[in-house]
């Protein structure tokens, strides 16, 4: 099939344009690592909980890439019993660590001892080297082996055409003040999982290449690029997971490696030639190597492991699960209210209206253009909204208009300049780059007033009328359209020409908005903020930018424009199209190392700042760059995909990988971004969507419309799909109430569930919610069938979700399932024990003002078990609450309750699968209830129920 795109149309958000298959360009990393010396250990001293030793440069530096470092200190700290710290950092502390003020310490377990703990640290002296082993199978292959000399250092093949990586040969440890690599020896073909945010044509299952093959370079450098496949993007997240499977056993562990540093590097996976291993080789432009691993032996609980240090994820207010509508492009407040009163009218439940870029005057942040988006319609339009329960969200970009002269009084600038906290050049001026609204400068979250300035001019902003409900923070990587400072020492006054920017080479910087025109583009006519910010005399403390005693990064010697080691940005040059590595934040940072931090940081600033605005209320935030720990302040969207089939199917991989990432809130535009959709592809894609976390349809300027009512057909298919969303709403809040007490994330990759099944070890295009629901999505055009595989190898029953029957699956292999347009494949496995809102309503309040229904399938031996955690949805931090939980034996289901939350509805009808006879009486709290029963679903159905889940009950059937 062919799929249009429109020419000359642009992207929200803003990324610029380039092919999605394009090669990355080429880099000239050439120098022979291998000649390094390594290290040798000396001054061991050991506890009960770890050791500290000295590492010594073994030989002549090699300064491969900047200044071997020759005293380095090794900490290894047994913190749980799952979990072990391995730290190698300069003993001067003069590199840069991530500061406890972006991402704080776990703490470590005061009880846990070496003995202890699952994870062993083996260690050579000289050369140095060490390797982690499970305390439970000493013998097998280690986990993490970072013994490589007796690898032969030879070529790698390149890994695309015209890359010619092929130098970087040799895997000793080296430690330079501008470049450190480390490199471990996995199973040969291992099964590799995560490592950061990427589009990976491999799947889910990374690529580790084959003999003398690299087949991933994940490079950490977050960009504002529209959806690219095989290289890096938005957000940056080290950790991986890998899953082992002993085929002499049938069994399987899984294990995690997290790499705590922010700072631009490549992570390679690949095989040597003629070797028996594969190999992840970590190459980074500075910080220490600071790891943590993870035993787990489950996928699942390396996962939670993984949140015990970078932190649980934010609680979701319950709306954020309803359908989201988003375009670039809505151009006015009575176009958005159309939309709005459409949906309703084709009776598609919409729950939370969004405004793009449009909203702004001039382009920007805190502003509403006077002309189309009134600030006092914009209120009475939100205020619609809300009594309808309803919410409204508007986009917030990163960077702040520079007023151009002093008649320009856009407060959040002239504050934020007053206040310091803006970015800044080496030599303390105001860092100026270029982004929608000309020239712009960028918020420094690291300087101290930054919180304060930030929460004012959000509750300004909704004072004036936009009172949003949550927040969503593009261009936050951060985005910038020039190069370097570009408006430092010129006269800015004149902004005709911002946009006439030169195609850097290799920096496919060539599209601008569809209508965006120079000659209105910069700053003109009144900015309508309210005039009246007060900021606190009293500025908060700068106290806390703590350094944890290791560096701060002001090291002197480092070249910060031009790193001699060059990573595998996308965008080549590091300061290409975001702030140049030369900018410098509060506290003496430089842009080098924290570039990676500012969409997280940003994340974190703005839901401190909602917890100010919406007092009570949890934040609702979506963040498109993200960095380890960033699932603690916001949720995530896939970014600018494009409406093409193959994004369909990519958005799976993206949702499970930041289940791993701890950012389970997550989704992808449904119904495609770039170019035109289709009424097919928007069909199947509203259907898929309505099964993942963040569920928003968003289209770009100038596309063709694509809400869910532009066709018949989707609209149907959209109506069934959030139906079958909005009963499951108790199911779905659980999952994401275990993900922020917990860490387990909400949606699974097969094998997560089924972690001894090899055949799931890839399977991307099915996902499982939860324990007990998968889905089957169609990811192709044309097609009334889908092909999946059901786990269990035939001992688990699935039964599907709309006619209960049984499903006949083949073991370990797929089985085709119809799939007429309008139908997507749902099943439930046996043994569940599911919560569910009776009657779906127009909108999440509506819904969830009605009674209860309850799904339980029973397993072949009649088990079941569930549990829902209820509350109010809404409260942060969160209230009272309450847990139900629901138990099966052969013929009997208990439900039990615990907790402080009053449950005002009732639970009305149960439905129980599994019964195998038409039972005489069923007694429902002991009392004879009337029921159906259909013995070819082997189904029993109570209803007209009038049961208090605050008390509970049991029903039985004999
Ligand atoms: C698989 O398990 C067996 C039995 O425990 C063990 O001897 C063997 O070393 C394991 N294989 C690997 C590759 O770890
Ligand atoms: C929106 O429509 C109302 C009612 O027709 C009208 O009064 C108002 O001026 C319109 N607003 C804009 C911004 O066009
Ligand atoms: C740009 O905007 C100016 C002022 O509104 C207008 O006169 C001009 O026609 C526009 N140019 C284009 C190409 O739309
Ligand atoms: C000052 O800047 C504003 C906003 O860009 C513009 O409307 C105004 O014309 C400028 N004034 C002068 C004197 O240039």
């Amino acid at each position: 099939m062919f799929y249009p795109l429109v020419a000359g149309a642009i992207l929200v958000g803003g990324a610029l344009g380039s092919d999605p298959a394009s090669p990355p360009p080429p880099v000239d990393n050439s120098f022979n690592v291998s000649t390094c010396p390594g290290y040798s250990l000396h001054s061991l001293s050991e506890t009960d909980s770890g050791l500290t030793a000295r590492l010594n440069l073994a030989g002549p530096a090699c300064n491969a890439f900047g200044v071997d470092v020759v005293d380095l200190t090794i900490e290894v700290n047994y913190e749980t019993e799952t979990r072990l710290h391995v730290h190698i950092f300069d003993t001067a502390d003069s590199q840069f660590t991530i500061p406890e003020t972006v991402i704080p310490r776990p703490n470590a377990s005061s009880s846990n001892t070496a003995s202890k703990s699952d994870l062993v640290f083996n260690y050579d002296p000289s050369p140095f080297a060490f390797w982690i082993t499970r305390r439970s199978a000493p013998y097998n292959t280690p986990l993490f082996d970072t013994r490589l000399s007796s690898l032969p250092a030879t070529p790698i093949a390149p890994v695309m055409a015209g890359d010619p990586l092929t130098a970087l040969d040799g895997f000793p440890l080296v430690f330079e003040n501008q470049y450190l690599q480390l490199a471990s020896a996995l199973p040969l073909g291992a099964n590799v999982y995560g490592l950061g945010e990427v589009i990976a044509s491999s799947g889910i299952r990374r690529d580790v290449g084959t003999d003398g093959g690299v087949g991933t370079i994940q490079t950490n450098w977050a960009r504002d690029i529209q959806d690219p496949i095989n290289q890096n993007m938005y957000g940056i997240h080290p950790i991986y997971m890998e899953h082992r499977f002993n085929s002499t056993t049938d069994t399987s562990q899984s294990h995690g490696v997290f790499l705590f540093n922010a700072n631009g590097a490549d992570i390679l996976l690949l095989t040597p030639p003629n070797a028996n291993v594969s190999l992840v080789e970590y190459r980074l432009l500075g910080g220490t190597l600071d790891l943590y691993f993870f035993s787990g032996p489950t996928p699942l609980a390396v996962m939670e492991q993984y949140s015990e240090v970078i932190g649980t994820p934010t609680w979701q207010p319950l709306w954020g699960f309803g359908f989201h509508l988003c375009r670039w492009g809505y151009t006015s407040v009575n176009e958005t209210r159309e939309v709005v009163a459409k949906m309703r009218a084709a009776d598609i439940p919409l729950e939370v209206m969004w405004n793009d870029i449009d909203l702004y005057h001039a382009f920007r942040d805190f502003t509403t253009d006077p002309i189309h988006f009134p600030a006092d319609e914009m209120r009475d339009f939100i205020h619609e909204l809300r009594q309808n329960n309803q919410h409204f969200i508007p986009i917030v970009d990163a960077a702040i208009g520079k007023a151009t002269n002093n008649t320009d009084f856009y407060d959040p600038y002239l504050k934020g300049a007053e206040l310091d906290v803006f970015i800044k050049n080496p030599d303390g001026t105001e860092y100026i780059g270029q982004v929608w609204p000309g020239y712009t400068v960028f918020p420094d979250w690291f300087a101290p007033n930054t919180l304060h300035w930030w929460t004012e001019a959000l509750k300004n902003w909704s004072a004036l009328g936009v009172e949003f409900s949550g927040i969503w923070l593009d261009m936050n990587e951060a985005s910038s359209f020039c190069d370097y400072s570009c408006g430092t020492g010129i006269d800015i006054s004149n902004t005709s020409m911002q946009f006439l920017l030169p195609g850097d080479p290799g920096n496919p910087i060539t599209d601008y908005p569809e209508g965006y025109n120079s000659t209105i583009s910069g700053p003109s006519g009144n900015v309508t903020v309210n005039g009246t910010l007060t900021y606190g005399a009293t500025a908060s403390p700068l106290s806390t930018l703590s350094k944890r005693g290791i560096g701060a990064g002001n090291q002197t010697g480092v070249d910060l424009n031009t790193p001699p080691y060059t990573i595998y940005n996308g965008f080549t040059g590091l300061s290409n199209h975001t702030l140049a590595t030369n900018a410098t934040h509060a506290g003496g940072y430089r842009e080098l190392d924290t570039h990676n931090l500012f969409g997280l940081m940003e994340a974190m600033t703005t839901h401190k700042a909602l917890k100010t605005v919406l007092q009570g209320q949890r934040p609702f935030i979506i963040s498109r760059s993200a960095f380890a720990s960033a699932g603690k302040w916001a949720g995530h969207w896939l970014g600018d995909n494009y409406s093409l089939w193959e994004y369909m199917y990519y958005s799976i991989q993206g949702i499970l990988q930041h289940q791993m990432f701890q950012i389970p809130f997550v989704g992808t535009d449904t119904c495609g971004f770039q170019g035109n959709t289709d009424e097919e592809l928007c069909n199947r894609w509203m259907q898929l969507a309505a099964f993942t976390p963040f569920y928003r349809n968003h289209n770009q300027r100038g596309a063709m419309s694509q809400e869910p009512f532009v066709w018949d057909s989707v609209a149907n298919a959209s109506r069934t799909a959030i139906a079958v969303r909005y009963a499951m709403l108790p199911y779905w809040y659980s999952l994401f109430a275990n993900a922020s007490m917990q860490g387990t994330p909400p949606v699974r990759a097969l094998f997560w569930e089924f972690p001894d099944e090899p055949e799931l070890f890839a399977v991307d295009r099915q996902f499982l919610i939860g324990r007990d629901i998968l889905v089957t999505p169609v990811l192709t055009p044309n097609v009334s069938s889908v092909d999946g595989i059901f786990p269990g190898r035939g001992k688990t029953v699935w039964r599907d979700w709309y006619t209960h029957e049984v499903l006949n699956a083949t073991s370990g292999a797929n089985t085709t399932l119809a799939a007429p347009l309008g139908h997507i494949n749902v099943h439930v496995r046996d043994g569940a024990a599911i919560l569910l809102h009776q009657t779906p309503a127009y909108t999440v309040e509506e819904t969830r003002q009605g009674d209860f229904s309850l799904l339980v399938t029973q397993s072949v031996d009649g088990h079941a078990f569930g549990t829902a955690f209820i509350d109010d949805g809404v409260s942060d931090p969160p209230g009272p609450s309450t847990i139900v939980t629901i138990q099966a034996s052969m013929d009997t289901v208990n439900i039990s309750s615990s907790g402080a939350f009053h449950i005002v509805q009732k639970l009305a009808e149960m439905t129980i699968l599994g019964v195998t006879q038409r039972p005489a009486a069923v007694l429902v709290g002991g009392q004879v209830k009337n029921f159906t029963y259909a013995a070819s679903q082997q189904k029993l159905v109570a209803s007209g129920l009038s049961v208090d889940l605050n008390l509970g009950t049991t029903i039985e059937w004999k």
